[in-house]
């Protein structure tokens, strides 16, 4: 019999991980405001470990507290955040699970930056406000392009300081790396804007900071959105990135010494078609509310959410801009970066079903799989898979309630038909997170 390609070791250069399920970039605000971590999200953590996945690669870390998305997330800014990051990962460790660390930047997509930003333009490649929300922003001075370099590459060396598996850059979904790769955001006229080649010289010059500091023998991956879409959203936007530009960024990723590409999609977060599926527009509006103070049109969106039709037409946009599948929505832009590189890659988007993600790694499209949603449904995903099971009985419903009430609520799964109605059952679940065990 032929051995399962799902419960095959995957070997990256400088790691090996034991299957092809790897949980993707997820957590709530579990933290402290000053951006220490809490026993909270080593429990959330865990929950996936035991569960089976491979590896985990951890939510947005802000390498400086200019950019982070909103507060309460752990960071890594500072070396006094290593023994927390030491201590998740040894317990997440001793589930024979690894840990990848996704260092992040906002750059102008910040939904709340909290009182220390308070008066201060988010950082981004660019000068323009954000169109959807009117987060306002100011292009970095290269000296604040120097610097925010070093941040990233400090907060590798803290990674693996404090004994974790390797590293992602978030490259993906908007943040900053996304602001400077992106034609339809980066308008600069220097050597960081323009050509793609001037587009991709500040990941570029990231991921070479990163190698000095921490070696070559250290697990460093990318995560990218392979297609900008801009336009899907908001249609005055310019398009963005094509998968012929990313293609090409990966190139020069590899050449650079990145060991490993993540697939992702859309150049704003969320996105139509990131993460695919529904639009809790009643949810929205509960979550939306505390960030109305962040952009110049956030009162505007929140006051047409609250409007069965401006309800209506957000509904309609949103599925316009989708396509039809959901399960391994990236797949197609995984092949195609597949082919043009030789590094292993990792392809998120959807994935729920046994059958589904064998068929996409036997047939070569990528290596690994990465899941956010059907894993917050059922974190032992991978135990149902081993037991032969090809899809849980309990599925996740792509309803994207998790995805928009973490603006103010812990992340777990907020739909409550899972619980067969039982409103207290699921918000006991969300709840476990605050569990204390081995809380110091
Ligand atoms: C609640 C939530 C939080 C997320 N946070 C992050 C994040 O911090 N960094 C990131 O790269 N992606 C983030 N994502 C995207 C997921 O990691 C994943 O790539 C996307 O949801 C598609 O996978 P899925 O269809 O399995 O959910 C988040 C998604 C959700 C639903």
């Amino acid at each position: 019999m032929q051995p399962d390609i799902l419960f095959q070791t995957l070997a990256f250069r400088n790691l090996s991980v034991k299957n092809r399920v790897f949980r993707s970039n997820i957590s709530g605000r579990f933290d402290n405001y000053d951006g220490s971590g809490t026993q909270a999200r080593i429990n959330w953590e865990l929950k996936f470990a035991r569960g089976g996945v491979g590896a985990i690669i951890s939510s947005f870390v802000p390498v400086s507290i200019r950019g982070r998305i909103l507060p309460n997330y752990a960071t890594i800014h500072r070396d006094e955040a290593i023994p927390f990051w030491r201590r998740l990962g040894e317990q997440v460790h001793d589930h024979d699970c690894r840990y990848i660390l996704q260092l992040s930047h906002a750059g102008r997509q910040q939904d709340a930056g909290g009182v220390e930003n308070l008066g201060k333009k988010a950082l981004s490649s660019t000068s323009r406000t954000e169109s959807f929300h009117g987060f306002q922003c100011s292009a970095m001075t290269t000296a604040e392009i120097k610097s925010t370099i070093q941040d990233f590459a400090a907060g590798a060396r803290r990674a693996r300081t404090a004994g974790l598996d390797g590293i992602e850059l978030h490259g993906a979904n908007g943040y900053l790396i996304t602001q400077f790769l992106s034609s339809g955001i980066n308008d600069r006229r220097d050597e960081y804007g323009g050509s793609l080649e001037n587009r991709a010289r500040f990941v570029l010059e990231v991921v070479r900071a990163i190698r000095q500091e921490v070696g070559a023998d250290f697990h460093l991956q990318m995560k990218i959105s392979a297609v900008d879409d801009n336009n899907a959203v908001i249609p005055w936007e310019k398009r963005g990135n094509t998968l012929e530009d990313s293609i090409q960024i990966c190139q020069w990723l590899e050449a650079a010494g990145v060991d490993a590409i993540h697939v992702s999609a859309g150049s704003l977060f969320p996105h139509p078609r990131n993460p695919m599926g529904g639009f809790p527009a009643e949810d929205v509006l509960r979550a939306y509310d505390s960030i109305i103070s962040s952009g110049l049109y956030t009162l505007r969106n929140f006051l047409l959410l609250s409007s069965p039709p401006g309800r209506m037409i957000f509904r309609l946009l949103w599925k316009r801009a989708q396509g039809k599948i959901i399960e391994g929505v990236n797949v197609t832009n995984a092949r195609a970066i597949k082919q043009a590189v030789t590094v292993p890659v990792i392809c998120t988007g959807g994935f729920q079903t046994a059958s589904v993600i064998r068929r996409v790694i036997s047939a070569g499209d990528c290596d690994a799989v990465s899941i956010a949603r059907s894993l917050i449904a059922n974190p032992d995903l991978v135990q149902i898979f081993a037991s032969g099971q090809d899809r849980p009985s309990n599925p996740c419903t792509y309803c994207n309630k998790c995805l928009v009430n973490v603006l103010e609520n812990p992340l777990g799964c907020y739909e409550v038909s899972r619980f067969g109605g039982d409103y207290d059952a699921m918000i006991r679940e969300v709840m476990s997170v605050f569990e204390t065990t081995g809380f110091e």
